[in-house]
């Protein structure tokens, strides 16, 4: 199998405008739509929420939802957007995703996930896949693990993500659910052991290159979430590093590929700050980050940001790089 690196979904990050930028970085990278709901795919504006840049591709929908039915419609309307892979979010922790009874409260529900897959796999020939976490509240052995996995194997998902911590149903908030359950990667490095013939993917607290190069070592591929968002730029030393690919851009020329894209949004209605909100983290660790920071916030980000400023971007970007000049140009 392939090496893979996927972009995390995220819920108000992982939007077409995030993965137009990032595929502006990288062209080897499998990018996920934020989750969408079945039902809202159901009975909402489909175009609004499905539609996206051919150039964005390939990327991966990740539907949230426990209607067999909704999920398997939702599956094939995907597809026929033009959607990669169809991916179940069975990872997150929200008591309203709870609520609603999809994300991860459905590890409880093997039987009725099975179902969900099945139906989906039955309605798409795009790949099913799943992303998931290593357990939940006080259920974390690694046999429970093994048991769901082997049930939903039996659905002819060959692709699984997992989040390398448990999910605290009901007690911790979204944000602590990605901190304080501990990473165990060992449990996911067994998986791929006893299922040698399924797709796993690591997820969790990876921030390198290193790292990432350490987990291919043993599983099929990574998924990074917010690395990518907070400092993008990670995605070339990836392309180098994971791809052998040379032919990086650099930030100053992401930026000047990116503007042609940002006119013609404008004239469809989009607003200049949701695009540029998604290249704060592009000068990340370099000098002029800050710089770049700040103009953004006070040229870009917010709502009425005037649509002439984006002639002015490209002066500002060639300066960011300068610390020296902060505070001398606004
Ligand atoms: C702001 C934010 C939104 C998220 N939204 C989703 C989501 O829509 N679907 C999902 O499966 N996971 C979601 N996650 C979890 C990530 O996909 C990922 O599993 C998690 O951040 C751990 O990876 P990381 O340590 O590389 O960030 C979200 C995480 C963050 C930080």
């Amino acid at each position: 199998m392939d090496r893979k690196v996927c972009v995390a979904p995220m819920m108000d990050c992982t939007d077409r405008h995030e993965r137009f930028f990032l595929r502006l970085i990288s062209k080897n990278v499998l990018l996920y739509t934020e989750m969408i709901v079945s039902e809202a795919i159901d009975r909402g504006d489909k175009k609004k929420l499905l539609s996206f840049n051919i150039r964005e591709k390939p990327v991966a929908l990740q539907l949230g939802g426990s209607s067999p039915k909704l999920l398997a419609n939702a599956s094939r309307i995907g597809e026929d957007f033009g959607y990669d892979e169809i991916n179940l979010n069975l990872g997150c922790p929200s008591k309203k995703v709870q609520k609603n009874k999809f994300g991860a409260c459905l590890i409880k529900e093997p039987i009725l996930v099975a179902e969900c897959l099945s139906e989906m796999c039955a309605k798409t020939k795009l790949p099913v896949t799943v992303k998931t976490r290593i357990g939940y509240d006080d259920v974390e052995d690694y046999e429970s693990l093994f048991n769901f996995i082997k049930t939903l194997k039996s659905t002819g998902v060959k692709t699984f993500i997992i989040h390398s911590r448990k999910a605290m149903l009901g007690k911790f908030t979204p944000k602590q659910n990605l901190n304080i359950p501990p990473l165990k990667y060992e449990m996911v490095y067994k998986l791929k052991k006893d299922f040698k013939d399924l797709e796993i993917i690591i997820n969790g607290g990876i921030s390198s290159t290193d790292q990432i190069k350490n987990h291919l070592n043993k599983v099929d591929g990574v998924m990074l979430g917010r690395t990518v968002y907070h400092s993008p730029y990670i995605l070339a030393d990836i392309e180098k590093e994971i791809f052998d690919n040379d032919k990086i851009s650099s930030r100053q020329e992401i930026i000047e590929n990116l503007i042609p894209y940002v006119k013609n949004e404008i004239k469809k209605g989009t607003r200049l700050n949701q695009i540029m909100r998604h290249t704060i983290g592009l000068f990340h660790g370099q000098t002029g980050s800050n710089f770049w920071k700040r103009y953004l916030s006070k040229n870009m980000c917010v709502r009425d940001a005037d649509v002439k400023k984006i002639d002015h971007i490209m002066d500002k970007v060639k300066l960011a790089p300068q610390a020296h000049l902060e505070g001398q140009i606004d």
